[in-house]
């Protein structure tokens, strides 16, 4: 029996249809709210909203659980590979074999990017932040290849997604290349996604590169993790910046700077410079804690809270042991560790946490990984990136399909009313 949910306005009822998703999610289907009532619904910031419906990602923010295309993070993380995930997340199904060999395979034919990219790259200052230049040279992209995909078309959809794939990991490296000065590096078409990711980061020509393999299988964990994660802010972007129908590189273009800010995945850099103040400051824990309580210090904890999980975020179980493993393999010490554990132990145990259900989420304890790697910090958001990318390319895709008309919200109006102009020099 299909539900619907009554809604008075001036003692007029109205009724509107319920839809319960797989997981027995309910929402109240509004579409055809203001036609019927001349209403809209305000909810800043969506907590309240949902935009679409998808097949893509399940997240239960009470219960912890986060599952792509139905299978659980934790089994994911344990037993496939990165690319294993980007295919099921963009096409649906986990692939066999031959169509991951192929995948692979069709990726490798973009690794290329085109050489006057290098130009553009050369105009950006050393200085500036990776994140920064890497969504202008993923829009640069859409200059070199000007026409727009047709989605419908399923192997001009694959030739993007393929493309995609190859060239955005090759420039995210080259914002750092570009940084240190080192001469930018090309793809090896012989070797993994993420090895290739390690070499163009850190091989450089004088010296042969040796690949450390709990490196590279603890960042395929970690881009894994970060593959997606519904309807978060940068997704949105991506989906609502192609609902105008807009190209799939100047949707990602979004995303990327979407994804910078602090409170999303700039959230990463965010904790570790944090964490390394606390440590420069003599490692008063409590100290910062308090700050962070303080509503009148615009001070919080990084690596703390999320709109979505408020019992625990698993990604952030899986990169703890993670990074208990990485550390210890590697034989590294690291006193921002120990501050993170001290953080996390009082943060857990104090009311204002408790009471706002704020846990440590993703971002905690992916830097602690990335710093033993040797990974630099302004570069710890590119690599959320790199992860999340299958994600904007799937909800991007699904969008597309779904043909979701122009995302387009109302709002409520509260300047001034109508007024008479007033000539200057009346004013
Ligand atoms: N430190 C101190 N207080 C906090 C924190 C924090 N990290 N996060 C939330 N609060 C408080 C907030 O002040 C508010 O208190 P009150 O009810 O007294 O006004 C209450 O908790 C609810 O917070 P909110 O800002 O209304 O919650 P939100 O859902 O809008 O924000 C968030 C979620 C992730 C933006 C926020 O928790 C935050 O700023 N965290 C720190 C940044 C961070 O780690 N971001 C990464 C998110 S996970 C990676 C990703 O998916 O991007």
């Amino acid at each position: 029996m299909s539900k619907t949910a009554i809604l008075e306005i001036d003692g007029k009822k109205y009724e509107f249809p319920v839809i319960v998703g797989t997981e027995n999610e309910v929402a109240i289907d509004i579409e055809k709210l203001r036609g019927a009532t001349g209403a809209i619904t305000l909810d800043p910031g969506y907590k309240n909203s949902g935009s679409c419906k998808s097949e893509i990602t399940f997240l239960d923010g009470e219960e912890g659980i986060l599952r792509y295309r139905g299978y659980s993070i934790e089994d994911l993380a344990d037993k496939a590979d990165f690319l294993e995930v980007a295919y099921l997340l963009i096409f649906g199904e986990l692939p066999n074999t031959a169509q991951l060999e192929k995948f692979e395979n069709d990726i490798r034919k973009h690794t290329l990017v085109n050489e006057e990219m290098k130009s553009i790259l050369e105009g950006f200052p050393k200085t500036a932040h990776p994140m920064g230049v890497l969504s202008s040279l993923t829009s640069a992209l859409t200059a070199f290849n000007p026409k727009s995909v047709n989605v419908e078309n399923e192997k001009e959809m694959y030739d993007a997604i393929c493309k995609t794939m190859g060239k955005f990991l090759v420039i995210a490296t080259w914002t750092y290349r570009r940084r240190m000065g080192f001469p930018l590096n090309y793809y090896d078409n012989t070797k993994g996604y993420v090895e290739n990711f390690m070499r163009l980061m850190f091989e450089i020509p004088t010296e042969p590169y040796k690949m450390d393999k709990r490196i590279v299988d603890a960042l395929d964990k970690l881009f894994i993790l970060h593959a997606d994660h519904e309807q978060n802010c940068s997704t949105s972007t991506v989906r609502i910046v192609g609902s105008s129908h807009a190209g799939l590189f100047a949707s990602i273009s979004a995303g990327v700077s979407a994804l910078w800010g602090p409170l999303h995945g700039g959230a990463n850099q965010a904790v570790l410079e944090m964490l390394e103040e606390i440590n420069n400051n003599g490692g008063d824990v409590a100290k910062y804690v308090l700050k962070a309580k303080d509503k009148d210090d615009p001070f919080r904890l990084m690596g703390f809270g999320h709109r979505v999980y408020k019992n625990f975020d698993p990604r952030a179980t899986i990169i703890k042991k993670a990074a208990d493993d990485v550390l210890d393999a590697l034989g590294v010490d690291d006193p921002l560790l120990d501050i993170a554990k001290q953080l996390e132990k009082v943060a857990l145990e104090d009311e204002y946490f408790k009471s706002r259900n704020l846990y440590p989420n993703v971002d905690f304890y992916s830097g602690i990984i990335y710093r033993a790697m040797g990974i630099p910090v302004e570069m710890f958001t590119v690599l959320f990136a790199i992860g999340r990318l299958p994600g904007w390319i799937a909800q991007w895709k699904e969008m597309r399909l779904n043909k979701e008309p122009i995302g387009r919200p109302r709002q409520v109006y509260t300047g001034s009313p109508s007024r008479a102009f007033k000539e200057i020099n009346q004013r």
